[in-house]
């Protein structure tokens, strides 16, 4: 599974490239606007610490404005995606800009039939949000399940399912058991799946253990001299 990182702030997305685990960074108009900055400086930067794919999402709402739009985001980098709104005009834009040759990110995903549109306009993702569905009393991650299971059954589709608006590691956890190709996590999530406290204990015990010995690998010589 690809985690993608979904901020703006890129004192972050520094901090977890440096990991060497993030496939790809997704932002929207309300994480930009979060960061202060001019949106082009802000996708630039980030496009030159990830080299994977970076959404970016159109304000516009209608297609020749969308296209407009997708063109100025297209020349900041050559792994800029064009995040755009799934509706009609969204769409028409996304099958036009993946036939150009652009990756698209179809947003603001919530049915299984907006999936399977999404994916015959040519949409290199498909972003179904889970954690808002859970916030309304739906079951986000049937969601999830929904859509694998109908682009397994088409060889044509390439769509990668892309899990966003992700609350915590058991919507990672069950995604990726789910098959999904893709989760995009807040950095607090990302942050969070690295910890477990059997961990952090057992790294004590060891390194207690190790520290009596009074022993330092780098500076160790073979008791025969051998090494
Ligand atoms: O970027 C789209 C999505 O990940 C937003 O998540 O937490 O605002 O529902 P959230």
């Amino acid at each position: 599974m690809k985690f993608f990182v979904d901020t703006a702030d890129t004192k972050e997305i520094r901090a977890l490239a440096a990991t060497g685990l993030l496939d790809g960074v997704t932002t929207n108009p309300s994480l930009v606007a979060k960061s202060g900055r001019n949106m082009l400086d802000v996708i630039a930067e980030i496009c030159d610490v990830v080299p994977g794919p970076v959404s970016a999402e159109v304000a516009a709402t209608e297609y020749d404005p969308i296209m407009r739009e997708a063109a100025v985001l297209r020349r900041i980098a050559n792994n800029v995606t064009i995040k755009v709104p799934l509706t009609p005009d969204g769409l028409r834009a996304c099958k036009a800009l993946s036939s150009d040759g652009a990756m698209v990110n179809v947003t603001l995903c919530f049915s299984a039939a907006q999936a399977l549109l999404a994916a015959k306009a040519g949409a290199t993702f498909i972003s179904p949000f889970v954690g808002r569905l859970d916030d309304i009393g739906h079951v986000g991650m049937e969601l999830i399940a929904d859509i694998v299971q109908i682009y397994r059954n088409y060889d044509y589709i390439r769509t990668e399912v892309l899990v966003a608006s992700v609350r915590s590691p058991l919507h990672v956890i069950d995604a990726a058991k789910l098959g999904a190709h893709v989760a995009t996590l807040p950095p607090a999530v990302l942050r969070s799946l690295f910890v477990h406290p059997l961990t952090e204990k057992g790294l004590a015990n060891f390194l207690a253990d190790w520290a009596k010995t009074g022993q330092h690998i780098e500076e160790l010589k073979s008791s025969a001299g051998t090494r």
